[in-house]
């Protein structure tokens, strides 16, 4: 798919999204704007579970909530039989709110909290993955206390090194994630889990990386999972049963990237586990893949206006947005780039190099450098493309600017997911210690 088609364009050159005019959108929420493409998600969330099911019938697939988590994205997910990967108690918390099934809830994190783990616990999370070896005694105890049991997956590092951004990378021995396949940390890993009281060793996890590109990676680690579970089923007797290969398909963001399909990934993944299995003699296992930036990734545009625009001759064009770092800190933390359009100008030729800067005080507030782009004047909406994925979710409020509204199209309906933060959205956690209280003189 090319990166334009998510979009469509009428005569008059102004971008629509499932059929809203891009004006008519801005008008009614106001920018910045975050718009996700609700047939778009769908369509991903079914590639996977259809590509997943027709090859290997016992699968599961996660979604990646970390991508973009709202409340009402727990729905969609639910909607499509997706289970929901959570980090913290915040996105347990958006889970539970929205009624999702704990049962189909997983827990990751290489710094859970005791009150992440005790919500886990007391809500009936259906899977928690085990990072490292503090984790075992700290969950087992938990457990204890609260008169219950988890059920359990250790999360291996299984030393694949992958093409991608390095912060992006987590597959690698240097990672703060996991225990390391080489050197016998995972083996003894499930040795102590499997001999703790209250935890049931259920299976083992791995995630390689995110925005990959290549399937060799995951067959490869895929193999190497398959091995270490033949022999943790032969050696320790772990009664274990499922493997969880962690997400990371890569999107297209601009036109040079060309990452494999979901069908390409699936077969990847799924002929690399079924021919370990029948090689190494184990049934195989039940399968979970979990990703969460090729469900909403390219299902998402966020639009933006542009109030000012600086020339400086022989140097650069700034055109300045009403965003930037703040909902999308993905060019200033990975230099990431992200197609953009002048939205409505799409039928006037890209003659003009610019530079596409944010509203904070700090230089590196930008969203790209140098992409050409038609004449930029104040008032025009720029709509900046595949934005589903790790751009709300990761949104700040440097300089107290407010969070962006996000909303949700189909065709002849379109719905909030989640408000536009307010200034008292803002304010609504300060708090002004009594000796700074205004006594009534000095008001
Ligand atoms: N599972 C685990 C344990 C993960 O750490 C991640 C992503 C995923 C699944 C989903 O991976 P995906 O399918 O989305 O690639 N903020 C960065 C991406 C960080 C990815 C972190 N982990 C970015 O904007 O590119």
């Amino acid at each position: 798919m090319h990166p334009e088609n998510v979009y469509h364009r009428s005569s008059d050159g102004v971008m629509s999204l499932e059929g809203h005019d891009v004006r008519d959108l801005v008008r009614q929420f106001g920018t910045p704007l975050i718009v996700m493409l609700e047939p778009m998600i769908r369509e991903q969330c079914r590639g996977y579970r259809e590509a997943m099911s027709r090859r290997y019938p016992r699968s599961l697939v996660y979604y990646a909530s970390k991508a973009f988590l709202t409340t009402g994205l727990c729905r969609l997910m639910e909607q499509e039989g997706l289970g929901l990967d959570v980090v913290s108690e915040g996105e347990l918390a958006t889970a539970l709110a929205a009624g999702f099934p704990p049962a189909m809830i997983l827990m990751h994190g290489n710094a859970k909290t005791e009150q992440d783990l005790a919500l886990a616990l007391r809500q009936g999370v259906g899977r928690i993955v085990i990072d490292n070896l503090d984790e075992i005694d700290r969950l087992a105890r938990i457990a204890a206390e609260l008169e219950t049991s988890a059920r359990v997956l250790v999360r291996i590092t299984p030393g694949v090194e992958v093409h991608t951004h390095q912060y992006v990378q987590t597959g690698q021995i240097d990672s703060k994630f996991g225990f390391n396949l080489s050197g016998g940390a995972a083996d003894e890993a499930l040795r102590r889990v499997q001999q703790a009281q209250r935890l049931e060793l259920v299976g083992l996890h791995c995630h390689i990386g995110s925005q990959l590109f290549e399937t060799e990676p995951f067959a490869v680690a895929a193999r190497a999972m398959m091995e270490l579970y033949a022999r943790a089923k032969r050696t320790l007797g772990a009664p274990l049963d499922e493997l969880n290969l962690g997400g990371g398909l890569g999107v297209r963001y601009v036109s040079e990237d060309s990452p494999p399909s979901i069908e390409e990934h699936v077969e990847a993944l799924t002929g690399a586990v079924l021919s370990a299995a029948g090689e190494l003699g184990v049934e195989p296992p039940l399968l979970l893949d979990e990703p969460g930036r090729s469900i909403v990734g390219r299902a998402g545009v966020t639009l933006y206006t542009v109030q000012s625009t600086k020339r400086i001759p022989g140097v650069r064009n700034y055109a300045s947005v009403d965003g930037g770092m703040t909902d999308n800190p993905r060019y200033a933390l990975y230099q990431a780039r992200h197609h953009m359009l002048a939205a409505t100008r799409l039928d006037q030729p890209a003659t003009s190099t610019w530079s596409i800067s944010g509203r904070c005080c700090e230089s590196g507030d930008m969203l790209i450098h140098d992409t050409t782009l038609p004449e930029l004047g104040q008032g025009d909406i720029l709509a900046v493309l595949s934005t589903g994925a790790y751009t709300y979710s990761m949104a700040s409020n440097y300089n107290r600017v407010a969070r962006p509204a996000v909303v949700l199209v189909a065709p002849g309906r379109v719905g909030l997911l989640a408000e536009r933060e307010s200034s008292a959205d803002l304010l609504r956690l300060d708090r002004i210690p009594t000796w700074l209280e205004r006594g009534p003189a000095e008001e």
